[in-house]
């Protein structure tokens, strides 16, 4: 019997027939569309090993919908203090980790109960005259032309707007935040990212020395004076590791949903219409953008030798979680590539099991006023003839620039 030579970046437990010799990213950057090019692993095995899947490491990826569900709800066989977080804390040169997202229970459910209050649909309902009057300034300069570049003049300054104002910071730092995003998201090389990852950290630090003096929101009020466990306060790790969550996670998520939703509704002139004349039908279209446009991927760690669903795991194996696979599965919504207002199941944007996102009341909110602002602001909203679009197919999937024209409404 011929015997193969078996790549370096395979390990020994995973069979041949489930070795995926290829890049993750480079792999959903062929097509026009991400989301289609990755769907074409639903063809696949539910489950395989990739040379370069996320941070261009190998490791598994689960591509099915239910083994998806499955492996957020069971944390004590999937890590969140995995890999990932450990070269976050490397190159922030830090101690600590994103809190509560790389923390798993008990200890990520004591972080959790302090902050679910400032999140809750009322918390959130106290938040929407901001979100507006953000919405409003943002597109104030463009009102009155006949188009933009959705993604950088609206789309990516948007989410760092709503953090200054949860974080309670001055409003001048804006630029600033908006020159470190594109440092963070968009920088050549590493290095430059690690530069501005370090930047944020600095500033994020100085704010919290501030906020032990004098608080200025409800929730900085709350994290400085939390008490957890025995009545002990949070140390500077564990609150500059939920500053840190809230920038990180609010930012490209958002802008990357609303980079593909405008896209959505900018090609489909049906579907924009429909929106237009039932207003009521809004939050429906936002949690089926959602799940249609699920940007999100992220990983575990096994924590113990398993058999699960017949694939072998040893202790340490990195999993990769796309859920924008898992969104176009045809098993868990039929005619996964249609916006369907009708549809019954549930989505998996947001996670699912201990880590279900904190933000997802905030970030539906979000999606629904910036999408409101410009569907009753301009009819006809379109690409124009021969302008391109370009996106990035990484951890998360991003439009990087979307030129819209539309017909002010008179
Ligand atoms: C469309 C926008 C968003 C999407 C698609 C999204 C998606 C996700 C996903 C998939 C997770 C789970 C990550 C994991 O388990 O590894 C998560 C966690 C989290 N998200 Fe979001 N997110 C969005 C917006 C936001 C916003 C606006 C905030 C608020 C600042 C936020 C705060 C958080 C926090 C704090 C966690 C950690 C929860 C925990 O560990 O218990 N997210 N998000």
């Amino acid at each position: 019997m011929a015997t193969q030579t078996r790549p370096a970046w395979a390990p020994d437990h995973v069979p041949d027939e489930l070795l995926w010799d290829n890049s993750l990213y480079e792999f959903n950057s062929e097509l026009d569309d991400p989301f289609m090019a990755a769907s074409r692993l639903l063809d696949g095995p539910p489950m395989f090993y990739a040379r370069a899947a996320g941070q261009n490491m190998p490791g598994w990826v689960i591509a099915r919908h239910s083994l998806l569900r499955e492996a957020f709800i069971d944390w004590e066989s999937f890590s969140s203090d995995n890999a990932s977080a450990a070269m976050l804390k490397f190159a922030l040169g830090v101690d600590w980790n994103l809190n509560p997202v790389r923390i798993d229970p008990p200890m990520h459910t004591e972080y959790r109960k302090l902050l679910i209050h400032f999140f809750t649909p009322k918390a959130v309902g106290h938040m929407e005259a901001g979100v507006r009057e953000t919405c409003d300034r943002l597109i104030a300069p463009f009102a009155d032309k006949d188009g933009c570049d959705f993604v950088q003049d609206f789309a990516i300054p948007f989410p760092s707007h709503i953090f200054l104002r949860l974080m309670g910071m001055p409003e001048d730092m804006l630029r600033q935040f908006f020159d470190w995003e594109q440092g963070l998201l968009r920088s050549e090389s590493p290095e430059q990212m690690v530069t501005a990852g370090r930047e944020i950290l600095e500033y994020l630090k100085f704010h919290l020395e501030e906020q032990k003096k004098k608080q200025t929101t409800p929730l900085m009020e709350s994290i400085i004076n939390a008490r957890i466990l025995d009545g002990r306060p949070l140390n500077d790790g564990e609150m500059l590791g939920m500053f840190y969550t809230f920038y990180t996670g609010g930012l490209d998520t958002v802008y990357g949903t609303l980079g593909w939703s405008m896209r959505y509704i900018a090609t489909h002139p049906e579907f924009q219409q429909m929106l237009r004349d039932n207003p009521d039908k809004m939050p429906k279209a936002v949690d089926e953008l959602l799940r249609m446009f699920s940007v999100v991927m992220t990983d575990r760690m096994v924590t113990k030798d398993m058999t699960w669903h017949g694939v072998e795991l040893k202790k340490g194996d990195s999993v990769n979680m796309p859920i924008f696979i898992a969104a176009r599965d045809p098993e868990a919504y039929p005619n996964p590539h249609e916006a369907d207002l009708d549809r019954k199941e549930a989505m998996l944007a947001f996670a699912s099991g201990p880590h279900l996102c904190l933000g997802l009341h905030l970030a539906r909110r979000e999606i629904r006023i910036a999408l409101e602002s410009f569907l009753n602001r301009f009819d006809d909203i379109h690409i124009p003839e021969g302008a391109q679009y370009t996106y990035h197919a990484g951890s998360t999937f991003n439009v990087d620039s979307l030129p819209i024209a539309w017909t002010r409404k008179s």
